[in-house]
């Protein structure tokens, strides 16, 4: 009998917020539209953050205004309040919406990417993850630099564990493992997994892999085999993050899809749809 794993999509989030240039609204929205006759049902298409840090995102507002109704659930990021009442204000009716934050779990990224300290930035989500859960709007957690952090070096496992039980702590939700510099390898992602699920187990855990070190897909087989069964990716191997030195490229959807399809896993996605949205998402690069 055959496994079902998710895929939760990035491209238009993770992947355009590296891009150097601004991609057009409509492009984003075509995308996303293509998107979600694939089969996908985790798209995560904007951020509400500072638009001076990152203007690839400013147009979010118009991007939830704009695309078409669909079977998805659509995810945001929302680091503090001032993003949640972005949020708010731009949230369509009928639509299910998810709210994600994120934190680091090493200190030298969460000053570079958030300004301020892991445990501030705590502080700054625990009420978007209140006002979320009392709205009944999905909610999901990152930590990132699970394995490596661009300034700090290697992250001891520990702390990814007690970064992940910090999450879990403010609300029961799923937490997606950010290796967000592409440096881990099967072994540091597979030591880091075994450290976290003493306390958190697989069901609630997602590999979100860069692919800087081509190790990615190898890092998601590793996290197959401890039984992890949600993964984040993006069309085309778009994306990055802005604030990481280093971090250019999600793992492919594409490529994630091929291979969990060789191992007999399903993901309820048409590769055709998903070739059309990757070939769509290269377009946009150039
Ligand atoms: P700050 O400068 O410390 O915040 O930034 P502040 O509270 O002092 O506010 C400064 C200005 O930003 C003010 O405006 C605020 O109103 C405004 P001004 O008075 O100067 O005109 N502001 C906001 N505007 C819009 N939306 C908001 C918001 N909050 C404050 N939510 C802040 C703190 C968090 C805002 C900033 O550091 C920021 O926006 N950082 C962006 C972080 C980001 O988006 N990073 C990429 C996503 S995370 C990622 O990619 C990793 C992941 O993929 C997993 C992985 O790979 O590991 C998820
Ligand atoms: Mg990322």
């Amino acid at each position: 009998m055959s496994e079902f794993v998710t895929l939760h999509e990035m491209g238009p989030r993770d992947g355009l917020q590296n891009e150097p240039q601004i991609i057009p609204t409509a492009d984003k929205v075509a995308l996303i539209d293509l998107l979600a006759t694939s089969g996908l049902k985790h798209i995560e298409i904007g951020s509400f953050v500072s638009p001076k840090w990152v203007p690839q995102m400013a147009d979010t507002p118009q991007v939830l205004a704009a695309i078409a109704p669909a079977p998805v659930q659509f995810a945001v990021l929302a680091p503090n309040m001032r993003g949640w009442e972005g949020f708010l204000a731009a949230r369509q009716p009928d639509t299910d919406y998810q709210v994600a934050v994120f934190i680091s779990a090493s200190e030298g990224f969460s000053q570079s990417n958030l300004n301020c300290s892991v445990a501030e930035s705590v502080q700054r989500l625990a009420p978007v993850l209140e006002a979320a859960i009392a709205l009944g709007v999905g909610v999901r957690g990152y930590v990132s630099c699970v394995t490596d952090c661009p300034f700090d070096g290697p992250t001891p496992p520990q702390k990814v564990a007690d970064a992940v039980q910090m999450l879990r702590n403010l609300a029961p939700m799923q937490i997606s493992l950010g290796d967000t510099i592409g440096k881990g390898i099967p072994e540091t992602v597979s030591q880091m997994l075994e450290t976290v699920m003493r306390t958190t187990p697989a069901q609630a855990l997602a590999g979100h892999y860069h692919d800087t070190g081509g190790q990615a897909l190898a890092n998601i087989k590793a996290s197959l085999a401890l039984g992890l069964r949600a993964f984040d990716s993006a069309v085309g191997g778009l994306g990055g993050c802005p604030y990481a030195p280093g971090a250019p490229g999600n793992v492919a959807t594409e490529a994630v899809l091929e291979m969990l399809t060789q191992a007999g896993y399903e993901t309820g996605l048409d590769p055709e749809i998903i070739a059309k949205a990757a070939d769509m998402a290269k377009e946009l690069r150039k």
